[in-house]
């Protein structure tokens, strides 16, 4: 059995006076691309950021390779080996492409510009458009700079709001064989609406509902459970 790289026991989190995550337990085995599922303000964003430090954990734990990270600044949970793509796919509009990936290796060593070949080759949109202001892209080329700089440091865990969303479904299908590629190395948590998306890369499945973890088990198993599709992702 793989070992778990992230585990999160009954978390709770609180903005104001809103009850947020209102139990979401998880466990991520290292190399099993995992994918959170639920429907719109079930909770999916708001997990990861709490993972991140970017949302308070008011109660729980979240543990990282075995080390407790609830409570830890954002900046020390990314130095710990998680990577965050945002829902929003933020680049730095004034900054050229080159630069937006420059300032995403944190080393800028020789393998991080040998994933960044890996990384041409997969996206050439993105050495096409290397020199100019990130800015200009169109919107789903942004979003491929934003989800693409991800991969030039190869960190263990990479969470990954919404990757599909925007994407033309040729370009949806070749991000999906790519996050599942990189198991090896860097173990995939995706939130993804776009079931399609989902059941490409996640061999492993959470669904939140109302703030809390309701069902979990094997991706395969899901895709033909019209009961559990239907309740709680509306699909089906
Ligand atoms: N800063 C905030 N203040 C108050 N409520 C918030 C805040 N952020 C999120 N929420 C609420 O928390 C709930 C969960 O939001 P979250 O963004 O995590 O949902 P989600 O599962 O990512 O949904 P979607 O699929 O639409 O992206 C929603 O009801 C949302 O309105
Ligand atoms: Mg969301």
């Amino acid at each position: 059995m793989n070992e778990a790289i992230l585990q999160l026991k009954d978390i709770h989190s609180h903005i104001g006076s809103h009850h947020i995550l209102q139990g979401v337990s998880l466990t991520i085995k290292k190399g099993v691309p995992t994918t959170i599922l639920g429907r719109n303000g079930a909770g999916k964003t708001s997990t990861l950021r709490t993972i991140m430090g970017l949302n308070p954990l008011t109660s729980g734990d979240i543990t990282f390779l075995g080390d407790s990270i609830g409570g830890k600044k954002p900046y020390e949970i990314a130095r710990k080996g998680i990577g965050f793509v945002s829902e929003n796919k933020v680049v730095l509009s004034e900054l050229t492409v080159e630069e937006n990936f420059r300032l995403a290796m944190i080393n800028e060593s020789e393998k991080s510009w040998q994933l960044m070949e890996k990384v041409w080759e997969l996206f050439p949109d993105i050495k096409k458009f290397w020199k100019a202001k990130a800015g200009n892209l169109s919107g789903g080329q942004k979003q491929m700079v934003s989800i693409a700089r991800s991969f030039v440091d190869e960190r263990p865990l990479l969470l990954i709001d919404e990757p599909a969303k925007g994407l033309a479904p040729i370009i949806v299908d070749h991000l999906g064989e790519v996050l599942k590629q990189i198991k090896d190395k860097t173990t995939v948590v995706l939130v993804e609406q776009n079931f399609h998306m989902a059941s490409l890369v996640g061999e492993q499945y959470f669904i939140l509902d109302d703030g809390r973890t309701v069902h979990q088990g094997k991706m395969e198993d899901l895709v033909l459970n019209e009961e559990v599709k239907k309740k709680y992702l509306g699909i089906g």
